[in-house]
């Protein structure tokens, strides 16, 4: 069985309420039931910080072991260096995931320190974009 993991980053938590003309009306917790009624051949495991360290931790814990991770690191996705180190330290390959079309947001949201480190980048398909990264893994 492979084995994957969803991460969310910073703020994700709130998905549901925050923002639901871009982020859409449905928790995460929700649309995690669906994706594992997709999936049932895979180890589905989801895992949620808004802490820098705790996501960095979480990739050292499951980066050798896992087949896949799924990484929507929120706004950390145009911040941080030490996520994407953590990425290219792990042997684990990831995908990265937006719900939103970052491109066609703010300036600062169009620059990813994380996209030259995963395999390929999911972007403004919703959470339709999860689902589509698991599937990259699993066929
Ligand atoms: C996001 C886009 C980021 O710019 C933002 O900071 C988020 C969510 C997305 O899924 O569209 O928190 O990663």
């Amino acid at each position: 069985m492979k084995k994957i993991l969803i991460i969310n980053g910073p703020n994700l938590n709130l998905l549901g309420k925050r923002e639901p003309t871009i982020y859409g009306s449905q928790t995460f917790e929700d649309y995690f039931q669906t994706l594992q009624q997709l999936f049932p051949e895979v180890e589905l495991h989801y895992f949620q910080s808004n802490h820098e360290g705790a996501l960095i931790d979480k990739i050292h814990e499951i980066g050798f072991t896992f087949d896949g991770i799924v990484l929507n690191a929120g706004a950390y996705t145009h911040t941080s260096i030490a996520i994407a180190d953590a990425l290219s330290a792990v042997t684990t390959p990831a995908v990265e995931v937006h719900i939103s079309n970052v491109h066609a947001r703010e300036a600062f949201r169009h620059h990813s320190y994380l996209s030259s480190r995963v395999k390929g980048v999911i972007v403004g398909l919703g959470l339709k974009g999860y689902e589509l990264a698991i599937w990259y893994f699993t066929n």
